[in-house]
């Protein structure tokens, strides 16, 4: 059984793919709320920019540099979150993608396997290394990062609908397996976000006509997904688990 009690403050998070975007919109939150958090990401300059950034503003956050891809790397990178930040992972945010959009006729070999290696494998390896740390520490959530994309068919996309749409059936399974040792899983997904990534994809004329397919009329932002990662990281989600959770302003249930 969970500790209900537990709260972010004094806990340990990591969240992969830290550096920009919605990874640190996410270890800006939860540190924000007294977490420790360990940021990871592949690339060295934009971390340390990021975790410069946001030590200025006060809060306890740590690079590690790690390509999540590669799993011994990814185990040793996690014994020294512990050793360094003092204790066992109590929240992990899996949250890094390497996406290359590209229809089911023109998608290559080298491609998917990249994908898969980030986009899934990443999530397996690290979900491994921290739950072995939240064994012992008798609880922990799990917060993985969907999309809509899951469950909506996007064009030139097949990789990383499929990809996402796993990521929910990992969720699942996660869950039944690490519900008796009192961690629990979780995934997100996120809707189009406005990260540099996401809007710098398409033209204006493009951007426009996306935003009117959401009900609520634009489209998210980074510290909305955070918000979510937040309180399922939180005691306030206790009774929440194996879930996705859309968070996509009702792009899903709007049929257009
Ligand atoms: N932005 C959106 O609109 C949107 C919508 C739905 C879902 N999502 C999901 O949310 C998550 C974050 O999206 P984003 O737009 O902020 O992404 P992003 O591309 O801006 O950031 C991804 C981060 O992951 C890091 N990364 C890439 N490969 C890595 C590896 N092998 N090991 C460690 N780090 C690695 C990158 O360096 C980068 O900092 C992703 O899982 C994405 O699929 C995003």
């Amino acid at each position: 059984m969970e500790n209900i009690k537990q709260k972010p403050e004094g806990t340990i998070a990591v969240v992969t793919g830290a550096a920009r975007g919605i990874g640190r919109a996410i270890a800006e939150r939860l540190a924000g709320e007294g977490a420790r958090v360990a940021c990871v990401d592949i690339s060295p300059a934009r971390l340390e920019a990021s975790v410069a950034q946001m030590r200025a503003d006060g809060l306890d956050v740590h690079a590690y540099v790690l390509d999540v891809a590669r799993r011994s790397e990814v185990r040793e990178v996690f014994q020294r979150i512990e050793a360094d930040l003092g204790g066992p992972l109590a929240t992990l945010v899996n949250n890094a993608v390497w996406a290359s959009y590209q229809s089911i006729e023109e998608i290559d070999e080298e491609t998917l396997e990249k994908m898969l290696a980030v986009g899934l494998k990443g999530i397996i390896w690290a979900t491994q290394a921290a739950t072995a740390q939240m064994k012992r520490r008798g609880s922990g959530t799990v917060i993985n990062l969907s999309s809509a994309a899951a469950v909506l068919a996007l064009k030139d996309s097949v990789a990383y609908c499929a990809i996402k749409a796993a990521v929910a059936g990992l969720t699942r399974a996660a869950a039944l397996d690490l519900g008796p040792y009192g961690i629990r899983v979780n995934a997100i997904a996120p809707g189009m976000i406005g990260t540099p990534a996401s809007l710098g994809k398409f033209d204006q004329a493009t951007l426009h006509a996306r935003e009117q397919n959401v009900p609520i009329g634009r489209f998210g932002d980074a510290s909305e997904i955070a918000a979510v990662v937040a309180f399922l990281a939180s005691a306030d989600s206790s009774y929440i688990n194996g879930a996705l959770i859309m968070a996509d302003g009702g792009l899903t249930i709007a049929g257009t």
